[in-house]
């Protein structure tokens, strides 16, 4: 039986556009996902319709609530996620002006170069906490001022993926602020645009929306919205977060010291803190949480499970995920001196290099199968590895649990090595819908079913497993430092790779 106290927690990722309902201790209620189209019109280039996704949404809290048999009046509040960064350009009208231009689009090298030039590097780390990268959305929008100008001349508003919804489905122009850092056009400490760094970039400030906390209600279901989704008019829908602030709260990684380590395609680590540190580097992301007047930092890994899905599509296609790590339970911790260095799509964290690429280093006849997969399940871990180190290096204190989830994270011998990486306890937990869930539990938050983020954590996450680091940790203390001299020992020779691969296909040269 269901309770009518639902909460819908909406995620416009990538691949699909979810909507899922769960009631007030947690328990999911039904779930549905529509797919969505990823265009690439030119290399480097990753778009989407912010009308499919819009489409998409519609579709699928249709079914949600027709799996559950049920209609809009059961839900209290609505919270939305989804992908950041992405640039959803609207004109006066509120009418999509191009595509939004996606987090893993690569096109904005050269803006990011320029705003550092405009704003100096190291205002920009001290204002946003972040360097500039192409992922991000400021560079995007310099990218179409620079490149379309007839289409920025006709721009009145810039919102994230999961804002375009909240537009859609509430007629207000709003914006939460964990996902506002993300566009590194955020003044950190403050947790509000910076005037300096849109006055950098030419930016008008009326084209930013006003900024939420997670919790807070930003509008409600509007009459047109209501009759395209099937939820009740006047429903209140909450700031909600980017994917990764939403999946913290989803594990409960709200309290600093407490990780929570996604094992997905990318790898990421999240750390709570309680004021706006940042990596005087920006080699960590540094953003505000969706948990109020708390901040984070990110270490992000391009190519985490994505390496071990690589591997086995590559080079082991027959054979089935399980029993290809199963072979590798036998070898011994080191992998007997061979290292895996995973930047099969160039890195971010710890090195914001599209350049470095992936190597095994110290083969040997006596290697065989498993032993390159157990090294790709370490090198995996060792990059993880150093997310940590720069987090803690960057201030945060001791780190006390690791809450790990995503797909990545099903494997116990993987389990087993990250925790004897990270020399620390790793721990799984009873949710599973990801940022989603998060979303949903902020909206409870905002309906006022539960007092604060960490009581709705409390009162719907639980402990499903441990798994304590074992006698192995002292074996990766010895490998670590090995595998953290590979990358400057070959950057080098990763640009002239890259330059001399350019260069052959550029002249079409096949031999
Ligand atoms: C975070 C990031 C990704 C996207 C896509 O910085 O780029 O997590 O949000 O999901």
């Amino acid at each position: 039986m269901t309770s009518q106290k639902l909460l819908l927690g909406i995620d416009v990722s990538t691949t699909g556009a979810k909507a899922l309902l769960i009631d007030e201790v947690g328990r999911v209620v039904s779930s549905a996902t529509t797919p969505l189209t990823l265009f690439t019109p030119r290399p480097l280039w990753s778009e989407q319709d912010p009308r499919e996704w819009w489409a998409g949404v519609t579709q699928s809290i249709r079914q949600a609530l027709a799996q559950a048999g049920l209609t809009g009046s059961a839900i209290l509040a609505i919270g939305l996620t989804g992908q950041m960064h992405g640039l959803v350009l609207l004109d006066g009208q509120g009418d999509v002006l191009r595509p939004a231009i996606l987090w893993n689009d690569q096109r904005t090298g050269p803006q990011c170069d320029e705003i550092r030039s405009r704003l100096g590097k190291e205002r920009l780390i001290q204002i946003t906490g972040n360097d500039a990268l192409t992922g991000f959305t400021a560079p995007k929008l310099l990218w179409v001022q620079q490149n379309e100008p007839e289409i920025y001349a006709q721009g009145r508003h810039v919102l994230l993926p999961k804002d375009y919804i909240r537009f859609m489905l509430t007629g207000e122009y709003a914006m939460d602020k964990a996902d506002g850092s993300g566009t590194i056009l955020f003044d950190l400490s403050q947790r509000t645009w910076s005037q300096e760094i849109l006055a950098a970039l030419s930016i008008p400030s009326e084209w930013v929306p006003p900024t939420y906390e997670g919790p807070e209600v930003t509008g409600t279901i509007s009459p047109q919205a209501a009759a395209e989704t099937g939820l009740l008019p006047g429903t209140p829908v909450v700031g909600g977060a980017g994917d990764q602030a939403a999946q913290a709260v989803g594990v409960g990684a709200v309290q600093p010291g407490i990780i929570a380590l996604t094992l997905g395609t990318s790898g990421v680590v999240f750390a709570t803190t309680e004021a706006p540190l940042i990596e005087p580097q920006g080699r960590l992301h540094a953003f505000c949480h969706a948990l109020p007047a708390h901040w984070h930092f990110m270490g992000v890994m391009l190519s985490a499970a994505g390496s071990l899905q690589w591997y086995r599509d590559t080079l082991a296609p027959e054979v089935d995920f399980a029993d290809l790590v199963a072979e590798a339970k036998n070898v011994s911790p080191g992998s007997e001196g061979l290292l895996f260095l995973p930047y099969l799509t160039g890195e971010r964290t710890p090195y914001p290099d599209p350049l470095a690429r992936a190597a095994w280093v110290g083969l040997t006849v006596r290697h065989e199968r498993a032993h390159l997969t157990r090294a790709v399940l370490e090198g995996v871990a060792f990059g993880i590895k150093d997310s940590f180190t720069l987090i803690q290096q960057a201030g945060l204190g001791a780190i006390s649990q690791v809450r790990v989830s995503g797909g990545g994270a099903k494997s116990p011998l993987w389990q087993q090595i990250m925790a004897d990486v990270l020399d620390v306890e790793l721990v799984t937990v009873n949710t599973t819908e990801g940022a989603a869930f998060g979303a949903a539990l902020l909206a409870g938050v905002g309906a006022g079913i539960f007092t604060s983020v960490p009581a709705a954590c409390e009162a719907t996450i639980h402990l499903t497993g441990r798994v304590q680091p074992s006698p192995a940790r002292t074996a990766y203390r010895d490998f670590y430092p090995r595998y953290r001299a590979l990358y400057p020992a070959l950057v080098s020779e990763f640009r002239t790779m890259a330059g001399v691969v350019s260069q052959r296909l550029g002249a079409g040269k096949t031999q």
